[in-house]
């Protein structure tokens, strides 16, 4: 993609310590709710700071998207807004298969775990098609 920005000569720590992370991983798993037909502005704000020359650590980078939302959607539409950035940015967008998981009210136990076994084992899918993309396949 054509670079409209000059290259930053020093990032704050704590956008080089994401950057250093987001370079040295093997894959990036991203989730998110959906906000307003679009995913949160916190990973958006991640995302552009990632995507700063030099050397742009999304470039080459295999990446899936997950979403959870309590509506029936699940945030499937989060996802699609933010799949095709990463593409555009480089990375290697696992596009299928799709984790879009809705009512999540009732999915969750208390402490935040995944109990609905169905959505456990599309979630399975999902970790698998990453680590599969990862290892180049
Ligand atoms: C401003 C706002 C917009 C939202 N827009 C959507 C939406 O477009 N689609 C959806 O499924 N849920 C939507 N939700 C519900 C969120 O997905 C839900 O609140 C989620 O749990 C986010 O966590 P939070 O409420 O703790 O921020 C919205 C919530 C808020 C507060």
């Amino acid at each position: 993609m054509t670079r409209m920005c000059a290259p930053t000569k020093a990032f704050r720590r704590p956008v080089a310590a994401l950057r250093e992370a987001v370079a040295a991983a093997d894959a990036l798993l991203f989730a998110t709710p959906e906000y307003n037909y679009s995913f949160s502005g916190v990973i958006k704000n991640a995302v552009d700071w990632l995507s700063r020359p030099p050397d742009p650590p999304l470039v080459g980078k295999p990446a899936a998207v997950l979403s959870t939302s309590p509506g029936i959607t699940g945030g499937v539409r989060a996802q699609w807004a933010l799949k095709p950035i990463l593409a555009s940015l480089g990375a290697q967008v696992l596009f299928r298969p799709e984790f879009a998981l809705g009512d999540a009210r009732r999915r969750f136990d208390e402490a935040g775990r995944l109990v609905d076994e169905e959505a456990r084992a599309r979630l399975a899918q999902l970790l698998e098609s990453l680590v599969a993309l990862a290892r180049g396949g």
